[in-house]
């Protein structure tokens, strides 16, 4: 396999295979049975495995077994319980010959999880003991065919310490359990359901649980138990809530019924990701499952809920039917993304979930696409699949399942995925066999839709109306800009929810409709158009694409004023700040008073809530600016901002001010609370733009008078880019109040990382530089370094100090946790859309980063990429 390493100079460089989707080839070995004996300490681990393994007749007949190892080396290797010393390693993989069709092979393998700080495989966190094993960490625990394809039955025995590992945990059901000797104790699990190791968890530590009961449709209990560190039980009711809600709502939606008799959730401080759904346990970030009105905002609940419902749906789109290899993630991630998404979207407000999922696949992927790291939903070639869990994989994957959605419809789309389910269930699957299930079951041909699969890229469509008396033609045209490795693109099948307004306001002239855009260039012909018209298109935000229409003058006004969609009323105010924006950073003149109008509209109706006004007029963020402009200039389009922001605060004044004052306080979580607290801190930091000394004393007022973090935060966010001296004030009382609270005082770092100043890099330093901060802790890490990173005008601060400051970082944490630092490559990997002088900056660092010495895998796939 090739060296993709370009430059062939660079000596003892270790040479990184790339994986292709096209070289599958089914497993020799399967593995239908795997015991696990562990026993368990801080520093020292003993791993005891028993493979039965059998040939695949499917497969090579080769006499080799391979099992993948990373950072281990066999103690003891027996062969049908004879100890040998038939075996060999292949870097870091074991290699074993084996005469027959069925062997039972044992492997002894010894583990320092304190010392494991990658946080993949077996790791120690705050004195308790877990493990994170998808996409490959289960081979840093044990040796073992670690691919998704090779499904086994697990029994997992562990034993330790009582005193330090009182509760001790794995998936599937707790069969035995007992006491030992020297203040040690033992138990047993086993999982009826056989999965790919990916889905392997261990559990040990002192955790106290909520405990409660759901009784599925067809009335089985099952025990529920969220585990977190004593003192955290009273944080746990909403993620409770929200699991019990998650197993009704999939049973309702989609059919499907909880499996087992227990269901255990864990909540760990150190933690790459969000959380995992591990069969039977889920292990969690604790920032997806801790949450009260103290320290949460509204948008934490919503995260943790959404978080909560996401693994629990994976129970079906994950673990029944699982992948056949990396390239298929999107099959189980997409497919829960538009799961959890639409769980959201039915237990709060569907239109502002709708904005918010939106705004979400602008600021990750779109950026991915336009980038050098862009890659098709489902990939055909990887370095490393950690950097693989992308905004592509999982937001545009959930966008592609929204369009099948769509073009179905929901009884043909419920049809399709009952029939994907019963028909894979056990299996590990492909996104091929996801879409013939939908089509078998619907009786539609949606092979046209698989180029969303294989084509990577946001195609961008042109729509202009054209109006001749009583016939309306809708002209659109769709062209996708190349990518890394694919020059040319195929039109893509693209559906627009469309409707024709009456260009006076008074509404529908034509009801929506769907038009299947699938050619380069095609014209529809829409008949009825007695009155003049306005083009509302992509409603609802039908298809994942950026879209272009020719308008005439006062049309994005009226839409803005009487879409009869609320995704296309948000876009239309939206579209209308950024062409003020995007003029003004390019030096041009626009007059605002427009927008001044629909925002002052926007918060003077009466047929709007408050959640989607929030939404609605607070102005695209300078990165979304940006996407739309080449050669971007950070600083033009900070300036562009906040003159509009002014503009905004000084013209509305006493609307803002009613907005930041009125509605409920407190912490009903209804979208009618969450949406007064959501206008009122938009609306401040409108008020801040406008008069900043008089935003600053309100601010500090809401601060001092909040009642729940939602509003606090809200406050800080304003302050924490004033000079005011509230801004100081405000960040002490929040230090001292939590700075015992970890996810809290992620946020007391957050902000001010986020923070809009002029001396923002040096603030960052500062922060770095903490008592506080630790490169070990990946929320920590994230919080200061990711935050700063997706700052743009503080972080492209043009003497370049931003890039070297994180390019130092990456170098640093790359050494702790790959992972980490391979998150936070992008945002240099995407020079080539920058103004010249930074552009020739961001590279500069990446080249540096490049040539660090032991530079891990992770790190060279993102750095190697963004510099081809
Ligand atoms: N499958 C997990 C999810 O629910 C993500 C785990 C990814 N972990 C990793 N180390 N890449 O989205
Ligand atoms: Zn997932």
């Amino acid at each position: 396999m090739p060296d993709v390493r370009t430059n062939p100079d660079q000596p003892a460089a270790p040479v990184h295979n790339e994986i292709r989707r096209l070289d599958y080839r089914p497993p020799d070995w399967l593995v239908p049975q795997i015991g696990l004996r562990f026993t368990l300490g801080d520093e020292h681990t003993r791993v005891q495995t028993k493979l039965l393994v059998a040939r695949n007749p499917a497969g090579d007949q080769s006499e080799t077994l391979r099992l993948n190892g990373d950072e281990i080396t066999p103690a003891g290797v027996w062969i049908d319980g004879e100890v040998t010393d038939a075996w060999r390693m292949d870097g870091p993989d074991l290699l074993i010959d084996l005469p027959g069709d069925r062997h039972e092979i044992g492997i002894e393998t010894k583990l320092n999880p304190a010392a494991n700080t990658k946080l993949m495989g077996l790791y120690a966190s705050n004195g308790m003991l877990c493990t994170q094993c998808e996409a490959e960490g289960f081979r840093r625990i044990t040796f073992f065919p670690d691919r998704p394809d090779v499904l086994s039955k697990y029994r997992v025995h562990m034993e330790g310490d009582k005193a330090l590992f009182p509760v001790l945990l794995s998936n599937g059901n707790r069969v035995a359990s007992g006491e030992l000797e020297g203040g040690r104790h033992w138990a047993e699990w086993e999982d009826p359901f056989p999965k790919p190791c990916y889905l392997f968890a261990l559990v040990a530590g002192d955790l106290v649980a909520n405990n409660d009961r759901f009784t599925t449709m067809s009335g089985r209990e099952v025990e529920l138990n969220i585990y977190v560190r004593d003192g955290d039980v009273p944080k746990t009711g909403h993620a409770m809530q929200a699991l019990k809600d998650s197993m009704a709502w999939d049973e309702r939606v989609y059919g499907r019924e909880y499996d087992l008799d227990l269901f255990n959730i864990v909540a760990v401080s150190d933690f790459n990701m969000g959380a995992m759904e591990n069969k039977g346990l889920n292990i969690f970030n604790t920032r997806y499952i801790l949450a009260d009105a103290e320290t949460a905002t509204d948008a934490d609940f919503d995260n943790v809920a959404g978080v909560v419902a996401h693994e629990y749906f994976h129970n079906w789109s994950g673990n029944r039917v699982t992948c056949r290899d990396w390239f298929q993630l999107s099959l189980k991630e997409g497919f829960t993304v538009f799961r959890d998404q639409g769980f959201s979207a039915d237990h709060g407000s569907a239109a502002v979930k709708r904005i918010e999922d939106v705004k979400m696949l602008r600021a990750a992927q779109f950026p991915e696409d336009q980038g050098p790291l862009a890659h098709p939903v489902r990939p055909d070639s990887y370095i490393e699949i950690s950097n693989f869990y992308t905004a592509t994989i999982y937001n545009k994957g959930a966008e592609l399942i929204r369009m099948f959605h769509t073009v179905l419809g929901a009884e043909k789309f419920r049809a399709g995925t009952d029939l994907y389910f019963e028909r894979h269930d056990g299996e590990a699957a492909t996104c091929d066999d996801f879409v013939k299930a939908l089509e078998d079951a619907s009786g539609v041909d949606l092979s046209a839709f698989k180029v969303w699969y294989s084509q990577a890229g946001t195609p961008k469509v042109a729509a202009r109306l054209e109006q001749d008396g009583e016939r309306a033609t809708l002209h659109l045209t769709q062209a996708v800009a190349p990518t890394p490795g694919q020059p040319v693109k195929q039109p893509m099948p693209i559906p627009l929810k469309t409707a024709l307004l009456a260009a006076d306001g008074s509404g529908e002239i034509v009801g929506e409709r769907l038009i299947l855009l699938d050619k380069a260039e095609d014209q529809v012909r829409i008949e009825g158009v007695n009155e003049p018209a306005i083009l509302s298109i992509n409603r609802g935000f039908s298809a994942p694409i950026l879209l272009d229409v020719q308008r005439g003058a006062g049309e994005l006004e009226q839409l803005a004023a009487n879409d009869t969609d609320p995704f296309a009323r948000y876009e239309a105010i939206q579209e209308m700040m950024l062409r003020v924006l995007i003029a003004g950073a390019e030096g041009k003149n626009v007059d605002p008073e427009p927008v001044v109008q629909a925002v002052r509209n926007t918060l003077q109706s009466n047929a709007l809530d408050a959640w989607f006004k929030g939404e609605a007029i607070l102005p695209p963020s300078e990165g979304i600016i940006g996407d739309r402009m080449m050669d971007v200039d950070p600083d033009a389009i900070h300036v562009a901002r906040d003159a509009l922001r002014e503009t905004l605060g000084r013209e509305l004044e006493q609307e803002l001010a009613d907005a930041q004052a009125g509605g409920a306080a407190g912490i009903d979580l209804s979208p009618n609370g969450k949406g007064a607290r959501r206008l009122r801190s938009v609306a401040l930091g409108l008020i801040a733009a406008g008069d900043p000394a008089r935003g600053a004393a309100l601010a500090k007022a809401q601060f001092d008078a909040a009642d729940n973090m939602t509003d606090r935060q809200g406050a800080m966010t304003t302050l924490v880019s004033l000079d005011a001296p509230e801004r100081a004030e405000a960040l002490q009382a929040f230090y001292h109040r939590f700075k015992d609270d970890a996810l809290v005082l992620d946020k007391w770092f957050g902000l001010q990382a986020a923070a809009q100043r002029s001396d923002g890099v040096e603030q960052v330093k500062a922060l770095l530089e903490h008592p506080d901060f630790t490169l070990q802790n990946p929320n920590r890490f994230r919080a200061v370094v990711g935050s700063f990173g997706v700052n743009q005008w503080v972080f492209h601060r043009a003497t370049g100090e931003g890039y070297r400051l994180m390019a130092d970082m990456i170098i640093t944490v790359d050494a702790l946790n790959p992972q980490v630092a391979a998150r936070q490559v992008p945002v240099l990997g995407r020079w080539k859309r920058f103004e010249p002088k930074r552009a020739a900056l961001m590279r500069a660092e990446l080249e540096r980063i490049l040539a660090a010495p032991k530079l891990s895998k992770d790190t060279f796939e993102q750095v190697s990429k963004s510099l081809a």
